[in-house]
């Protein structure tokens, strides 16, 4: 594929549009290799500059013909784009160019899947079907023509007149050009009706190809109606069209998009039946469902001003989808989660990819689309409203909207927002958009008795952030650290409260009745490395007694990371960590979903990280075989209660993807987990027994994690054969449980399989994502985890750039490890940058990584 030369963009460099557009009116002429695309644009000049330059992006279309004013014109087509003399004054421009979605690999623009037409625009996606100004900052109202014999014709807005062979759509609200999106196929829909609370009855569909998926979109429509609800209750924003569809589209780039009024799905985030899908996939369902819809607002009514700010909608998204997803199932587990999600964003901080929420150049855009700009985005959110209060926040967002709807903006607009509406927002809370890295902050504490009984407690804080990439020298930023201190018996000393780490240093102090145990950091408070000299026996006291749920599972995480790192280094797993976990999951307090998260142990890139940390190279070898000695350990220790906690846990009432469901079969498997490791019969019946899929996975993990389950996972394969997403889960664990000598080689078997194909992204990502979360088999001293990733890469890289980009950060930890493994990870990387035909996708983080 030829791809425009790479260039990097700044965010310094940014200038405003010359030319505005006031209406766009599209028409197209659908067919597989050769669709028109007639456009009728109404430019007007942008008051706020002088600079009347008239440029067009365009990155592919064959421009067939072209008028200004209705007088054909000869402008200049060039790889990125047209240009011509416009008029000095409002004008029309109208174009028809030719594309050829068939043989769009790429997935990005109009392109085809399994018969269908789908579109997917952002980031710089609009430019492969016609010439336009590509750029968020445009916006305006779109009328779109489908001209098809397919039965189902979908565009974005309300639906406007159609017969046979057309369908007619209108956009009444301005966007972006990355928000457009059409469909066309035979398609079946799953209806249902929502009315807002401002009394209009909207249609809501999800849109499948006809067969088994039919049946799998109740759950989709059931969370779309809940987020619908909520959004009303939680931010006062209802919904502002007449329809709202969603289509399930086999072969998709990213999980979900967007696009006004016609959201378009990855099939794997949002068809699920209890046979098809497991408990986790329907949480992500109802979360991606839930973020995509509530980007209606945060994102596409109010839209950033380019793609520097993509923090501004994702970042804020992602925090309500999971304010959302704490409301409907359990708060704790949910932030649990959040946190586990971070330790990704941590490793990036950590690497060479490392880069600030708020980027300052790219080369690829799509390559931004990150754990940083997500998740701590997201944090970043969170921290916010923890430092204005609930009613602040409150008011921040209404006058946000009040004062942006129909807007680009900035994340400068954004703050002055808080500062508006609330006065209370530091002035150096922007660094935390500008600044890329990991803070650590560092907690010391002194104790002076009285002589009347009890003390002075003083704690003192100390932040510091790690260079990156471009980046020596962090000043300060404002961390909230939620802050507990509890006494011997486990009660709280002291009310919880926020101390706001505003410098370099802090230092708070308390009189107590005894010396405390501080409990820091409660509810993740702010996205920092907490770093205290803390030994076990205080770990383990947190573990058992700590009334904040998120410190006390990280209290047991931080405990079973260190005996982790210890026995990397030769130690013998001690009996603290086991007791303590036997403690916990014959405790019938808490709630089971809490006590499974407990249970399951950190990964070994947690470990390599940690280890990393303090400043020693993991050998992936060793790591590997102190998780699997530990989780030995811990099964010996609960051997005597793992039968009775399963059987408690098993749930026998009809299926339910709810977290009370999920969590009991969360800690069920996980007993089922440990069982296996001294017996497999148990879980050898589970597997024949299973009901659901959530049991038949974690039964089949239970045996290959335990070194059996070949012919059940032969099994697996045959009955599920013609179930794409089912076959995925397959392809997947046959390489995360590979043993490490042979997980590059299972992987490349996999790969040449008739099953596997190189266009569909959920295929690779289950072969090659299960390859670089099998630690020991990607890092193996052979080398042939990174060869075998980066021909891979190559192959991928040559039909979708954009998904071998992504896909490359598997190898952003090489430097963590010895000399030898880099040698070999650096020369994979070399032969990936040597590569001719390279995509500027690749290339740069391919070359970022490398550096
Ligand atoms: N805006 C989408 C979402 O987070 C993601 C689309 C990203 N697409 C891409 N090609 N980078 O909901
Ligand atoms: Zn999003």
């Amino acid at each position: 594929m030829k791809q425009p030369a790479a260039q990097a963009v700044h965010l310094a460099d940014y200038a405003p549009p010359p030319w505005l557009v006031d209406e766009v009116h599209l028409v197209f002429r659908l067919s597989p290799q050769a669709t028109r695309v007639l456009s009728r644009i109404r430019f007007r000049p942008n008051p706020a500059t002088e600079d009347r330059t008239f440029r067009l992006d365009g990155d592919g279309p064959r421009l067939v013909r072209c008028a200004v004013d209705g007088a054909e014109a000869a402008p200049e087509v060039r790889e990125a784009g047209l240009t011509l003399t416009p008029p000095d004054r409002p004008f029309l421009f109208e174009a028809e160019v030719e594309i050829d979605p068939e043989a769009n690999t790429a997935l990005s623009g109009l392109y085809m899947s399994n018969g269908m037409f789908c579109t997917q625009c952002e980031a710089q996606g609009f430019r492969r079907i016609t010439f336009y100004p590509d750029r968020p900052d445009v916006m305006a109202p779109f009328t779109v023509r489908i001209e098809s014999d397919l039965p189902v014709l979908l565009s974005n807005g309300n639906p406007g007149a159609a017969g046979k062979g057309f369908a007619e759509w209108h956009d009444p609200h301005p966007k972006p050009a990355y928000l457009f999106a059409l469909v066309a196929g035979d398609l079946v829909p799953q209806r249902d009706t929502f009315v807002t609370s401002d009394g209009r009855a909207v249609d809501l569909a999800v849109w499948t190809r006809p067969g088994p998926d039919e049946g799998r979109c109740a759950f989709a429509i059931k969370s779309l109606k809940t987020a619908m609800r909520w959004d009303e209750a939680a931010y006062d924003l209802a919904y502002d069209l007449d329809v709202f569809n969603i289509v399930a589209v086999d072969d998709f780039n990213m999980g979900a998009m967007e696009n006004k009024g016609l959201n378009v799905f990855n099939s794997s985030v949002v068809l699920a039946s209890p046979a098809t899908a497991t408990d986790d996939q329907f949480a992500v369902i109802e979360a991606v469902v839930a973020h995509e819809y509530f980007h209606n607002w945060t994102g596409n009514r109010v839209t950033c001003r380019d793609w520097f700010q993509l923090c501004l909608k994702e970042g804020l998204t992602v925090f309500r989808d999971q304010q959302f997803s704490e409301d409907v199932r359990s708060a704790a587990v949910e932030r649990i989660r959040q946190a586990l999600a971070m330790r990704g964003q941590f490793r990036e901080d950590a690497g060479p990819l490392a880069h600030p929420v708020r980027p300052e150049s790219y080369v690829a855009v799509d390559n931004f689309y990150t754990a940083t700009v997500y998740e701590k985005g997201a944090e970043l959110v969170r921290m916010l409203k923890s430092i204005v209060g609930d009613e602040g926040y409150r008011d921040a967002l209404r006058l946000y909207f009040a004062r942006h709807d129909g807007q680009a903006v900035t994340i400068e607009d954004w703050l002055q927002v808080f500062r508006d509406a609330t006065g209370t927002v530091p002035e150096h809370f922007g660094r935390w958009y500008s600044q890329a890295g990991t803070p650590r902050v560092t907690a010391e504490e002194e104790w002076e008795p009285k002589e009347s009984g009890g003390g002075t407690y003083t704690l003192r804080l100390a932040q510091e952030t790690p260079p990156t990439p471009g980046q020596p020298c962090k000043a300060p930023m404002p961390i909230p650290v939620r802050t507990g201190l509890l006494g011997a018996d486990g009660s709280e000393l002291v009310e919880e409260r926020v101390l706001l780490l505003e410098e370099a240093a802090g230092e708070w102090t308390f009189d107590l009745p005894e010396r405390p145990v501080p409990s820091l950091l409660r509810g993740f408070s702010a996205p920092v490395i907490l770093r205290r000299e803390a030994d076990d026996a205080e770990r383990a006291f947190l573990l058992a007694n700590d009334p904040d749920p998120f410190a006390r599972w990280e209290a047991g995480r931080r405990l079973a990371t260190r005996l982790l790192c210890r026995m990397a280094g030769g130690a013998r797993a001690d009996d603290a960590l086991p007791q303590a976990l036997r403690a916990l999951a014959t405790d019938d307090a808490p709630d089971p979903a809490f006590r499974a998260l407990c249970l399951a142990l950190p990964s070994e890139d947690d470990v390599a990280q940690a280890l990393h940390d303090d400043g020693a190279a993991p050998d992936p070898d060793a790591v590997h075989a102190a998780r699997e000695a530990l989780r030995l350990a811990v099964s010996k220790a609960m051997e005597d209660v793992l039968p009775g906690l399963r059987g408690a846990m098993r749930v026998t009432a009809p299926y339910r993807p709810d977290a009370e469901q999920s969590g009991r079969r969360a800690l069920w498997g996980a007993a089922l987990g440990y069982e296996a490791l001294l017996d497999a019969a148990p879980a050898q019946a589970a597997y024949c027994e299973a009901t659901n899929l959530t049991e038949e996975i974690a039964a089949l993990s239970a045996l290959l994690a335990a070194g059996h389950g070949a012919a059940e996972a032969e099994d697996f394969r045959e009955r599920w054969s013609d179930e794409r997403l089912v076959l995925d889960r397959w392809f997947s664990l046959q390489v995360r449980f590979a043993a490490p000598e042979k997980a590059a080689g299972t992987a490349e078997a996999l790969a040449r399989r008739p099953e596997f194909d190189l266009r569909n992204p959920n295929r690779f990502r289950a072969v090659f994502g299960a390859l670089a979360g099998n630690h020991a088999g990607f890092h193996n001293a052979s080398g042939a985890g990174y060869d075998t990733m980066a021909d891979w890469l190559l192959k991928l890289d040559a039909l979708n750039p954009q998904a071998a980009a992504r896909m490359s950060t598997t190898f952003e930890t090489w430097r963590r490890f010895d000399p030898d493994r880099q040698a070999r990870a650096g020369a994979a990387l070399d032969r990936i940058l040597a590569a001719k035909d390279l995509s500027p996708d690749l290339r740069e983080m391919a070359g970022r990584i490398r550096d």
